[in-house]
């Protein structure tokens, strides 16, 4: 038995540590489900009240140490225009965003969500989930699993992830807003469905959904393939999450411009790893 991992994840209601359980099999069949249907799933208390205060307080200590990016951005995470595309591409739509991230590279060596992550039973848990194997740690040492913040009045407009599966911890929740919303299954690897993404930009609701997070809940969804955002923070409570990542290349990281734009800073790994994408998709 793990003797830290049961003091953060409910192990009686979730015994990750045994998939051979039938109660576990039960849950992991219902959010294979709901990801391939709607690529989002939820586990009600998940993490432990008291493992969440140790989550809270690991961030709040550090807050001096996030970085917000305010820089107008495109769902492709890109803040340059492209006046090579027509005038209505999606690429060429730009939102505000004024969105935080304490950078994984900066987490303490015995940071409870640090080490979490590190636990192959989350990372087998999440593979049967998805019903996908295998599936790696995220090796960008910035973005792996990075603690989220959104102040009072924060924004996070529509996007793609570059990884391809996104787990959130919900650590505090906002007065108001501050709602996820998104778009199952929108675009695939080799098809980028532009004029689907368009619409929603648009402003058109017919696909989008919204997911209620509490505190101690895990989501889990396909942030590579679902175009999603979080609506304006609202009250004067931040929004706190943490934001640990998977994804099929072990080998891979942010582009330096994803870097530079999102965590503020370019580590060596970034410009050394910086090569196409193999799924055909534009991050
Ligand atoms: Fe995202």
């Amino acid at each position: 038995m793990n003797n830290r991992l049961e003091t953060i994840v409910d192990l009686k209601k979730y015994p990750i540590q045994n998939l051979d359980e039938l109660s576990i099999k039960d849950i992991i069949n219902k959010c294979k489900s709901e990801l391939d249907n709607f690529s989002c799933t939820t586990i009600p208390d998940f993490i432990l009240p008291q493992s969440l205060k140790i989550m809270n307080t690991e961030l709040e200590k550090q807050l001096d140490k996030v970085y917000m990016s305010k820089q107008n951005i495109n769902a492709y995470l890109y803040s340059k225009d492209d006046p090579s595309l027509t005038p209505n591409h999606p690429k060429r739509i730009f939102m505000d965003r004024d969105n935080g991230y304490l950078n994984s590279d900066l987490f303490k060596k015995d940071s409870e969500m640090k080490f979490l992550y590190e636990q192959e039973e989350l990372l087998n848990f999440v593979s049967a989930c998805l019903g996908i194997k295998p599936i790696y740690r995220w090796a960008d040492p910035l973005a792996c699993h990075a603690y989220n913040v959104m102040k009072p009045k924060g924004i996070l407009p529509w996007h793609f992830d570059s990884c391809e599966f996104t787990l959130s911890i919900m650590i505090q929740k906002p007065e108001k807003g501050g709602i996820f919303e998104y778009c199952p299954n929108i675009r695939k690897p080799g098809n980028e469905n532009f004029d689907e993404v368009k619409k929603v930009l648009d402003g058109n609701r017919e696909r989008v959904r919204q997911l209620k997070l509490e505190p101690g809940d895990l989501q889990i969804f396909k942030g590579r393939f679902t175009l999603h955002r979080v609506t304006k923070i609202e009250g004067n409570r931040s929004r706190y999450l943490c934001i640990p990542a998977y994804v099929l290349d072990p080998w891979r990281v942010n582009t330096p411009e994803h870097a530079k734009a999102i965590y503020g800073k370019v580590l060596p790994i970034h410009y050394e790893r910086n090569i196409k994408r193999t799924d055909g998709l534009a991050d």
